[in-house]
């Protein structure tokens, strides 16, 4: 951790000689059912295994078809709901949502349909991005999922990353890891555990992210 607070630039001389600059990632997901929100916490550690990197985890609330407000406005447990300061502050995003019918979850599509003044301002602009996403049947739709969660990113100017093959446990898995991001097979009752390789996968994939946005913005140290 940066010994001159927790995010971004400080130029407190009092901070000296250990001043640097605090690489913040945003690990946004959405998670009804937790296996989603499992994976977001393996991509912060792979994220947090980079000396001066954090992790910041957020959420989203659901969306309902009623009127009414479907959530409270601050969550009940897990991580706060994301604002669009935390795009902003960001040096990087990792981006989950559990797949639904083949795509991303209608909150998580919801919430980047109201980034229009980040969009126009460039504030993700040149920022290296990843996805993440959690299935209820092996071949339900992780890649297509994973592929609808880029479409935003890339229309914010991200630079996308995935896992390269040099990752072992991409060429062996025999439950998710994909080279378009992390994934995870929970079962159809959510009751699979995260397997060693999607483990490996998801921490590779959020070290990889942090290592990209510290050499981006000039200040790796591994
Ligand atoms: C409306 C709905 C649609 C879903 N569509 C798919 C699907 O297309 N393919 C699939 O494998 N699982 C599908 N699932 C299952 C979820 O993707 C799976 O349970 C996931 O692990 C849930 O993640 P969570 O625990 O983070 O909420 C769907 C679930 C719901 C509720």
């Amino acid at each position: 951790m940066s010994k001159c607070g927790a995010t971004g630039h400080n130029g407190d001389l009092a901070c000296g000689f250990f001043d640097f600059v605090m690489t913040t990632i945003l690990v946004l997901y959405y998670s009804r059912h937790g296996a989603t929100a499992k994976l977001a916490q393996l991509i912060a550690h792979g994220v947090e295994s980079v000396p001066g990197c954090d992790a910041r985890l957020r959420t989203v609330p659901a969306v309902s078809t009623t009127i009414e407000a479907s959530e409270a406005a601050i969550p009940v447990s897990g991580a706060p709901y994301v604002e669009l300061q935390d795009l902003v502050d960001c040096a990087g995003l990792a981006l989950g949502s559990p797949t639904r019918f083949g795509n991303m979850a209608a909150a998580m599509k919801y919430f980047w349909d109201g980034t229009s003044s980040t969009w126009l301002n460039g504030q993700l602009a040149g920022k290296p991005g990843c996805v993440f996403t959690s299935t209820g049947s092996l071949h339900g739709g992780q890649e297509s999922t994973l592929l609808s969660m880029m479409l935003p990113l890339l229309h914010h100017g991200m630079l996308l990353l995935g896992i390269p093959y040099s990752e072992a446990a991409l060429m062996n898995t025999n439950s998710g890891g994909t080279p378009y991001g992390a994934s995870h097979w929970a079962g159809v009752d959510g009751s699979k555990p995260i397997t060693a390789d999607e483990k490996q996968l998801a921490i590779a994939l959020g070290r990889r992210l942090a290592l990209t946005a510290q050499r981006l913005q000039g200040g790796a140290h591994d």
